[in-house]
C-alpha cells in the first residue's frame, strides 16, 4: 500500500458518505476536499470523484493509476470518475489502515464510521476549519456585497484573507509577557464563547493594540487569525477619504455585514486614530457620517453574539478621544522591544542565515530604540550588502555595519520629515503595515 493509494480511497469514501448524508454540510469536509467543489460560494451535492477533483483534493497526480491495483476499485474511461465495485471491502480496507486520529481529521468519515470506531464527531467538527474561512467562500461573499465597479475602492478599504493565506505565525513574533497574557485570554474567550454567553458576560472581544509603527500590531492580529483558523477582515480607515463619498457610510456598513457573514472571524481596524481626527476636524460631512456609522457598528458587533473579534490598532494613542477609548475592553500595549526582546527578534529573523561570530546580545546592545520592523530592515541590508560581494555567509561585523548605516539613514530621514508637514508623517505611518520602514518621530 502506498500513501497515494490511501489518500485516493479516503477521498472517494468521503464523497460517497457525504452524498448519502444530508445531515452533513460543507463544514464537515476537510478544507482541501472542498477546494474542487466550490461554485459561487456553495458546495452542491453530489460530489463526484473524477480524476480532476480527486487530483486537486489529494494532490495525487494520477488518481486512477494510484488505486487501479486494488481489487475493489473501478473507473469510467469516459467521465474519469472513480468508484468502488465493493463498497464494504473498500471501507474495510481503509479502516484497517488508519488510526482514529486520522479519521477524526475528516468529520464526514467520522460521521460514517462512528459505529465501527471510537471516534467523536463533535471533536472532529471542532477541529475542522469552517467553510466560511475558505478563499472561495470569501470571494463569493465579497462579490455578493460589492458591485464590480465598487470592488476596486472596496479593496482599498477592506481586505479579507483566508487563514491559510496568512504567513505570520505567533511563533515568529516576540511578545511581551502582557501581550502573551492578553492573547491567551482572547483565545480562551473564543473557545468558550458559549459559556460566556450563558453567564451573561458580553463585554469582551474588543481589543485595541497601541504602539509605535513596526512593533508587530498587524502581525500579531494576523497571526492570531491563522492560529485560530479564522478569516481576517482588515479595514484601513484612512482609505475612507479616498472613497466615493456618497458610498462611504454604506461601505462601512457592508464591511461589518461581511464580517458577520464570515463569522467567526477577526475584524481588524487599522489606523484607529483616524476616527478621532475626523471628529475633531471639519471634514466633509460624508466622512463624518461614515465614521459615526463605524462607531455605531462597533458598538453593535459582539464576539459573543456575532462571533466577530474586533481588534483596533493605532500608532497615535495621544490622538484618540474618550469616545474611541471606551469602545474597547482591553488595551494591549506594543512597546518598542527592550534589549532582551531585540536579541530574541534577531535570533528569529536570522534563523535561516549563516552568520560567523553571531552575537544577538551584542547587537541588541547597540540597537536601542529600534523596533522589530527596523531590525528586519537592518538584517535585510546586511544580506544585500554581502550579496554585492557574492557572499551568503555573513559576519557579526556585517550586522554591526548595517546597524550603523541604518541609524545614519534614519537621521537623514528625520531631518527630511521635520521639514515635511504633519500629514506626511501620518502617511509614512500608513506604509508601516507590511514591513515598510517608517519611524514615528512624534513618539520617540
Ligand atoms: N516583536 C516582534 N517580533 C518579531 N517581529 C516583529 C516584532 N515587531 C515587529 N516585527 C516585524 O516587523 C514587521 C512590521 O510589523 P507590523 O506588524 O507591521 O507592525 P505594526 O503593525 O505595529 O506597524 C513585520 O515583519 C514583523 O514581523
Ligand atoms: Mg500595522
Amino acid at each position: 500500500m502506498s500513501d497515494t493509494e490511501l489518500a485516493v480511497v479516503e477521498f472517494v469514501l468521503t464523497t460517497l458518505a457525504y452524498n448519502e448524508r444530508s445531515d452533513l454540510d460543507a463544514d464537515d469536509l476537510p478544507p482541501g476536499y472542498r477546494g474542487p467543489f466550490w461554485s459561487e460560494g456553495r458546495i452542491e451535492r453530489p460530489l463526484s470523484a473524477t480524476a480532476e477533483t480527486t487530483g486537486e483534493a489529494t494532490g495525487v497526480a494520477r488518481p486512477w493509476e494510484a488505486i487501479s491495483g486494488l481489487m475493489f476499485t473501478d473507473h469510467d474511461e469516459f467521465s474519469g470518475s472513480l468508484s468502488f465495485t465493493d463498497r464494504e471491502m473498500a471501507e474495510q480496507w481503509y479502516l484497517d489502515r488508519v488510526d482514529d486520529e486520522r479519521i477524526e481529521r475528516n468529520p464526514t468519515l467520522t460521521a460514517a464510521f462512528e459505529d465501527e470506531r471510537d471516534v467523536d464527531l463533535d471533536l472532529a467538527r471542532e477541529r475542522n476549519r469552517p467553510a466560511r474561512a475558505d478563499r472561495a467562500f470569501i470571494d463569493a461573499l465579497l462579490d455578493e456585497y460589492f458591485d464590480e465597479d465598487e470592488e476596486d475602492e472596496m479593496l482599498d478599504l477592506v481586505e479579507v484573507r483566508a487563514p491559510e493565506e496568512i504567513e505570520q505565525t505567533l511563533a515568529d513574533i516576540v511578545l511581551t509577557g502582557e501581550q502573551e497574557g492578553e492573547i491567551q485570554k482572547i483565545v480562551k474567550a473564543i473557545e468558550h464563547r458559549e459559556y460566556l454567553a450563558s453567564i451573561g458576560l458580553r463585554e469582551i472581544g474588543k481589543l485595541l493594540f497601541v504602539g509605535p509603527p513596526g512593533t508587530g500590531k498587524t502581525s500579531v492580529a494576523r497571526a492570531l487569525a491563522r492560529k485560530l483558523g479564522l478569516p481576517f477582515v482588515e479595514v484601513k480607515l484612512s482609505m475612507i477619504t479616498s472613497q466615493y463619498l456618497g458610498e462611504t457610510a454604506k461601505n462601512v456598513d457592508k464591511t461589518f455585514e461581511v464580517a458577520k457573514r464570515l463569522a467567526p472571524c477577526i475584524l481588524f481596524i487599522d489606523e484607529f486614530d483616524f476616527v478621532a481626527k475626523t471628529r475633531s476636524s471639519d471634514e466633509h460631512a460624508a466622512i463624518k457620517r461614515a465614521v459615526n456609522t463605524l462607531l455605531k457598528s462597533i458598538d453593535e458587533v459582539s464576539l459573543i453574539q456575532d462571533e466577530v473579534l474586533l481588534i483596533g490598532a493605532t500608532n497615535h494613542p495621544d490622538e484618540l478621544d474618550a469616545a474611541a477609548w471606551r469602545r474597547f475592553d482591553e488595551i494591549v500595549n506594543f512597546p518598542k522591544p527592550d534589549a532582551g526582546m531585540r536579541a530574541d527578534i534577531l535570533e528569529i529573523v536570522t534563523r535561516e542565515m549563516d552568520i560567523v561570530d553571531f552575537s544577538p546580545a551584542d547587537l541588541a546592545d547597540i540597537t536601542g530604540g529600534l523596533t522589530g520592523s527596523d531590525l528586519r530592515l537592518v538584517l535585510r541590508e546586511a544580506v544585500l550588502e554581502a550579496l554585492t560581494e557574492e557572499r551568503t555567509t555573513l559576519t557579526q561585523q556585517d550586522l554591526i555595519d548595517a546597524v550603523e548605516d541604518f541609524e545614519e539613514r534614519d537621521t537623514l530621514k528625520n531631518l527630511d520629515m521635520i521639514e515635511g508637514d504633519h500629514d506626511a508623517l501620518v502617511a509614512g505611518g500608513d506604509l508601516s503595515g507590511d514591513g515598510g520602514h517608517s519611524h514615528d518621530h512624534s513618539h520617540d
